[in-house]
């Protein structure tokens, strides 16, 4: 008999044009910014949840572990979500994979939750609109509000929980970008983003950064939607350093940069110099994410092996938001 409490989602992660980071109410993940995104279609988490009278409690297993502490309150904040807003009690397993690797440093935290989130209300019989959805996911990790969205998204930052969500800012096929994630360390972070939103207050740059985004966030759009890949990299990698600068003047500082980090950018200025269009970005962590045309992507990664401190490369374009799957 088919179980009707059961759904399955996926859902990508996705690379921030524009970051968020700092959190003005970190209960509800309500940012101080806009941030503007690209889906990666490489980068999946696939997520089955059922509800059944069978379970005695929350289970959740996330690349054939189950998980405990930390991660199982987070999940079992949107679950509760949920069967308050279904009306429903029962207790779930939660079943979700990566098809990217676990330890590869990719943050996972943005597909995981808007996976979970469209998993987990469908199982419970709701049928939530992308706003609805968008805002859902925000609460289990802030950037995942935008991978609900196809293609490339912006999340306004709202006034509140209810105003605070992703839109779309142009699908998939707008642009024909890729972004080639430069692996540098496996290893766990040094901070977590959730931690370094909370650092990113102390640092002295940290409002003056907001200041900047105040024209560079329409500055990005309008070269997006130009198609510009010249300012729009002049843009992206302003506003990753502004980041990072904010991560290292924080207290207690936070360097996500590595050996490798440093290889990989000094090899994305080179290839500048020889007229190739390619930009950097990171996020709060070691690994580049290179951003240029699909079109000159092999050749760029073979460039990235080549050197000692990448690991490896995963190639991405831009797809389609968090969806249902059978
Ligand atoms: C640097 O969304 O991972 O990647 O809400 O605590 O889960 P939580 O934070 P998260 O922060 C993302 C930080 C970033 C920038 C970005 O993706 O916008």
């Amino acid at each position: 008999m088919k179980n009707k409490y059961r759904a399955k989602a996926i859902s990508p992660a996705n690379i921030a044009f524009i970051k968020f980071w700092g959190k003005k109410d970190p209960l509800i993940n309500l940012p101080f910014n806009d941030s503007i995104s690209m889906n990666l279609s490489n980068c999946f988490t696939a997520t089955e949840v059922e509800f059944s009278p069978r379970y005695k409690r929350d289970r959740v297993f996330i690349d054939g572990r189950e998980v405990q502490d930390e991660k199982l309150v987070r999940v079992v904040k949107i679950l509760d979500l949920v069967r308050k807003r279904a009306k429903k009690k029962l207790f779930v397993k939660i079943v979700s994979k990566n098809n990217f690797p676990s330890d590869a440093g990719i943050a996972s935290s943005a597909s995981a939750f808007s996976a979970l989130a469209l998993s987990a209300s469908k199982a419970a019989g709701l049928s939530l609109p992308q706003k609805e959805l968008s805002i859902l996911s925000r609460l289990g990790s802030g950037s995942a509000s935008r991978s609900v969205v196809d293609g490339f998204a912006e999340w306004r930052k709202g006034k509140d929980g209810q105003t605070s969500y992703a839109i779309q800012l142009a699908p998939p096929d707008y642009w024909n970008l890729a972004d080639i994630v430069a692996v540098v360390d496996k290893g766990k972070k040094i901070a977590g983003s959730t931690e370094g939103h909370k650092a990113a207050l102390s640092s002295p740059y940290f409002k003056a950064r907001l200041v900047e985004l105040k024209t560079r966030i329409p500055a990005m759009k309008k070269a997006f939607l130009k198609r510009d890949l010249e300012e729009f990299g002049r843009l992206l990698e302003e506003e990753a350093v502004s980041l990072h600068v904010c991560a290292m003047t924080s207290k207690p500082p936070i360097f996500y940069w590595k050996k490798g980090t440093f290889e990989v950018v000094e090899a994305i200025f080179k290839m500048r110099e020889r007229g190739v269009s390619v930009y950097f970005t990171m996020d709060a962590g070691p690994n580049v994410h290179a951003i240029c045309l699909q079109k000159d992507s092999n050749r760029i990664r073979k460039i990235f092996n080549k050197l000692p401190g990448v690991l490896f490369t995963i190639i991405n374009k831009p797809c389609l938001g968090s969806r249902l799957v059978k």
